[in-house]
């Protein structure tokens, strides 16, 4: 079990090639130019008593607790504000500092409820450590003056208190918000004895621009902000190290726990992918690992229709089994296929893939990137060679330019979005390329200099005209595309790029966005030092995803903005483990590692170590699944933690296939709008639960580490180990490093993973012989195709565009407290910033229809409709509306369209058209939904209620 060795040296480390020698207390230390007098003493394993300074903030010197004596100055300076100098002789412990120290903490308990013995922070609070540190054993001064012990608690943030009475205003939660989150939420109000900390305009926390992202709770040395759910259980006992299991950041967290129970989330200072920083969902929307919805007896039914029975893990595996072999016989081999989750570990993913080849004997395996991030595995690896993003995260703080398209990072990818910020504070530039305006454009201490505010669906004309410029002025980096790039594709690129038809001012009609702003972007990016691209669902999920991804490729070679820290390709993904499932082989035509079926070397390689044949046919996508299902060519699926009844377009479509197969099973926490359609239920274990690793957006795989037994009494892997015995192909692993140890034997940029490894810490793939270490950066010599490859980007609009009938674009994306279905997060206190989906719609098109804010809207597209509350807001453009999809029965999904990427297949969940009127009543779809989740959660109460009797 790992447990973080962090140790907090009291400002942050500064890097420098110039060392400073100097002496404390005898001892002799070399840090870096720039390093505080403190942190020098820590890193002479000294310790300095602290109160205000933290190693994640800058210093601030307000406490006056870390005194020390310098030879040749006068007075008594404070070491956290002061820079170490060569030859400096300090002197941290002399008598006339203690006593300096005891006076000053005398100061702050004379103002301090002394109730330590019932405080929530007992034994784990600094102010105490301190009082001890510096041998308090008096307080001289009553409380009779005036003190601050009856200010009022502020209780309205759901996960955290704020108890003013035991401030000692040290100003870190201020400098946490500030810094670390770049949110800006705090502040000290007045001075002297009445300053305090107040939350936006003497606001509750609540009410305030608060995010609940934790970092003030997690700097403040005191019980004043403090989790709720350690005031209510009390300090933990002990902590396991594992990974968020939300968002594609993949943020290192130390689980806290007392007996079985998580206590809190600590983000931890040690990883490597959030350096301590953390958002609301994985630092406090945990509860629903432990929710009254969990299922936790496997459940099975013959029809759809009738209530769940629960029944042995014996009998409910042995019966999905037989079903499926039933089918196979009746209907043939490629009868039954199933997904693998982005939510689970590597090594279950793998284990799903692996039943599918060897035990169902096809290849009929799909996975939720397919409807996310398909085409960046696609265009990446055509371009590049590689199916994944170039850089890690901590790259941005190297960046000078940044363009950010369609992605909403402080919203999908929040503590990513904290280090950008952070960056562009320090005077970093950007671009924001969205048809919405997203906090980026406009926030605290940050302001883009250009937002591209494109129409939904002209993407690749936006990249084209961006390249259109840099090639055209000569501002591309000609060393570099002769150097590293193939010569006659970027010949024939440009031939085309260079075409009149793609500059700013031809395609300003298209785009909408005014060719002078394209122009002044265009030479931003190429013309700084380092230029990042980070890009998310809002280039994935068109009819041209995998073109687009292609265009932002040649954007980054044109300009040599590749192979070093603070350029490149960052496709932020989505899901905890998107890039792992994908990584993991879950493609029908590829097996783990991005190797193709067809070739013939690396099949007889699975073969042998699987000791089964291959198919080398790729096998069904999920929309070919559901096709066959309706043509009864594919009836029986097993789903391993993935709502495609909620996440996929068309929902009618994906339901009307479920309802049509034989044999639906699902394995998943809770009942999710799938399960409603299956025939087996295998209850899913929570990522508290198991063994396993993840990958997270910049390739780094992580340890998931068990923090509590499965609630279901199995792990996910072993459930899949079970049916694939059950199924006849025996599978023996008793461990997910033995899964993980069979993945490096046959994956070549996994050949040095091993959890013996993992547990010195996360390492980015490839991990092998040529990079023991890992690659924090890829394509830094050769790209993994060896040439870079340009690709022609033609664009070609999409079929889905606005008419008469359908005047307005609906565009989607996420927000930071709910998390893609929301079957998580709707099952805690998150709901509290965010419990319906809601329409954004621009005054004039509100005005035009007559809408007002929390007015009831039908949303109908030519595939169907639904109804929302409409929010009439600026930050969508006159012609575009948008949504959110965290809530089922929103049915945002009901009107997507069946459009997709020409490459991958992925959906174009970005351009619906559609009108937009005022209702008085649900769509007919969600009359439908409404009754048959009644309808189903009946079944299931009937399953628990007979379990009783
Ligand atoms: S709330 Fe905590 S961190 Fe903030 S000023 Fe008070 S004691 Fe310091
Ligand atoms: S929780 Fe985060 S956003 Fe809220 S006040 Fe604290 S640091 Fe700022
Ligand atoms: S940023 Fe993502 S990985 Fe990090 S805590 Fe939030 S949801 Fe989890
Ligand atoms: S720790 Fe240095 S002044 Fe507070």
């Amino acid at each position: 079990m790992s447990t973080s060795t962090w140790r907090d040296l009291g400002t942050p480390k500064r890097k420098s090639e110039v060392f400073v020698d100097l002496i404390v207390d005898g001892v002799e230390v070399s840090v870096p130019e720039g390093t505080s007098v403190m942190r020098a003493a820590s890193e002479a394993g000294l310790s300095i008593p602290k109160l205000c300074a933290t190693e994640s903030l800058e210093a601030f010197g307000s406490c006056r607790l870390c005194l020390v004596e310098i030879e040749g100055r006068r007075g008594y300076p404070a070491s956290c504000t002061t820079l170490v100098e060569a030859g400096m002789v300090v002197r941290t412990q002399t008598s006339k500092l203690a006593k300096l120290r005891r006076e000053v903490m005398e100061l702050y308990i004379s103002d301090h409820p002394l109730d330590c013995l019932t405080c929530s922070a007992n034994g784990n609070c600094e102010l105490q450590d301190m009082a001890g540190a510096v041998g308090l054993r008096e307080v001289r001064y009553g409380f009779e003056g005036k003190n601050h012990l009856d200010a009022p608690k502020d209780e309205s943030n759901p996960y955290f208190t704020f108890d003013a009475s035991k401030c000692i205003v040290c100003s870190r939660c201020v400098r946490a918000c500030e810094e670390t989150q770049g949110t800006f939420a705090l502040t000290i109000d007045s001075r002297g004895f009445v300053s305090s900390v107040s939350a936006g305009q003497k606001e509750s926390f609540l009410e305030s621009e608060c995010v609940s992202c934790g970092a003030c709770v997690a700097a403040c040395p005191t019980a004043t902000l403090m989790e709720k759910s350690v005031v209510e259980q009390g300090q933990p006992d002990r902590s396991v190290i594992t990974t968020c299991a939300y968002c594609g950041v993949g943020c290192s967290f130390k689980a806290e726990v007392k007996g079985n129970d998580v206590v809190r989330m600590v983000p931890d200072f040690d990883g490597k992918a959030n350096r301590g920083h953390s958002c609301v969902k994985g630092r406090f929307a945990f509860g629903y690992a432990t929710h009254k919805d969990r299922i936790t007896k496997p459940m099975i039914r013959e029809n759809i229709s009738d209530p769940w029975r629960e029944v042995s893990w014996d009998e409910a595996i042995s019966h999905a089994a037989s079903e499926f072999k039933r089918i196979q016989e009746k209907y043939g081999k490629g009868s039954v296929g199933g997904i693998t989750s982005s939510r689970c570990t590597n090594e279950e993913t793998y284990l799903v893939q692996k039943l599918i080849r060897a035990a169902f004997g096809n290849n009929n395996v799909d996975t939720c990137a397919r409807v996310c991030h398909s085409p960046t595995g696609y265009g990446l690896k055509t371009t590049l060679g590689e199916s994944a993003g170039t850089q890690d995260f901590d790259s941005v703080m190297d960046m000078d330019v940044a363009i950010v398209i369609g992605a909403n990072p402080t919203d999908g990818h929040p503590v990513f979005a904290s280090r950008l910020k952070k960056r562009l504070r320090q005077g970093a530039k950007l671009v924001v390329v969205d048809p919405r305006k997203i906090d980026l454009v406009d926030g605290p201490h940050v302001k883009a200099s250009h937002h591209l505010k494109l129409r939904p669906g002209t993407n690749v004309a936006i990249v084209n005209s961006i390249a259109h410029v840099i090639y055209t002025e000569g501002l591309h980096d000609k060393q570099f595309i002769q150097e590293r790039c193939e010569k006659a594709d970027f010949d024939k690129w440009v031939g085309f790029i260079s075409q009149e038809k793609n500059s700013p001012e031809s395609l300003e009609e298209v785009t909408g966005v005014p060719a002078a702003e394209v122009r002044a972007a265009a030479r931003l990016y190429a013309g700084c030092r380092n230029g990042a691209i980070y890009y998310g669902l809002g280039v994935t999920e068109h009819s041209q995803g995998s073109t687009m991804v292609m265009g932002i490729a040649n954007l980054a070679m044109l300009t040599g903005n590749i192979g070093r820290p603070g350029v490149g390709v960052n496709p932020l993904r989505g899901q905890n483990n998107v890039q792992g499932a994908c990584d993991m082989g879950s493609f029908p035509h590829e097996l783990p590692g991005y190797r193709h079926l067809s070739d013939s070397v690396t099949r007889e390689l699975f073969e042998s170590e699987w000791n089964v044949s291959i198919n080398p046919e790729p096998g069904f996508r999920i929309p070919n699944m559901l096709d066959a299902a309706h043509s009864n060519e594919f009836m029986g699926i097993y789903v391993q933690g993935e709502d495609i009844a909620q996440s996929d377009p068309n929902t009618q479509h994906v339901t009307s296939a479920l309802e049509a197969m034989e044999c639906v099973v699902v394995q998943d926490i809770f009942l999710n709008e799938t399960a409603k359609f299956a025939h087996v239920f295998l209850p899913g274990a929570s990522f508290l639960e198991k063994d396993g690793t993840f990958t997270n957006a910049e390739r780094r795989i992580s340890r998931v580490r068990k923090v509590m037994d499965p609630l279901s009494g199995k792990a996910d892997w072993e459930v899949t180990v079970m049916l694939s015995n059950a199924l006849g192909y025996p599978m023996n692993y008793t461990h997910p490093s033995q899964v993980m140890d069979e993945i490096a034997r046959l994956t070549p940029t996994f050949t040095g993973v091993s959890y013996k490894k993992l547990d010195e810490g996360s390492i980015q793939w490839p991990c092998n012989e040529v990079s023991p270490d890992g690659t924090p950066v890829m394509h830094t010599v050769d790209f993994t195709r060896g040439l870079g490859k340009f690709m022609v980007t033609e664009y070609v609009p999409t079929n889905e565009r606005s008419s008469r009938k359908f005047p307005l674009i609906l565009t989607t994306g996420r927000i930071l407290s709910q998390y893609n279905v929301g079957a998580q997060t709707r099952r805690t206190e998150n709901v509290v910033w965010f419990d319906e989906d809601r329409l954004e719609i621009h005054p004039s098109d509100a005005e035009m229809r007559g809408i007002s804010t929390d007015d009831w809207v039908g949303i109908r597209s030519r595939a169907g409709e639904t109804v929302l509350r409409a929010r009439v807001t600026e930050r969508v453009q006159p012609g575009v509306v948008y949504t959110t999809f965290h809530f089922p029965e929103s049915g945002a999904n009901v009107i997507t369209t069946d459009n997709s990427d020409w490459a991958t297949n992925c959906p174009e969940y970005k351009v619906t058209a559609v009108e937009v009127e005022p209702v008085t009543q649900p769509a007919e779809w969600q009359k439908k939904f409404r009754e048959f989740s009644e309808e189903q959660l009946n079944h299931l109460a009937k399953a628990a209620e007979a379990e009783r009797v």
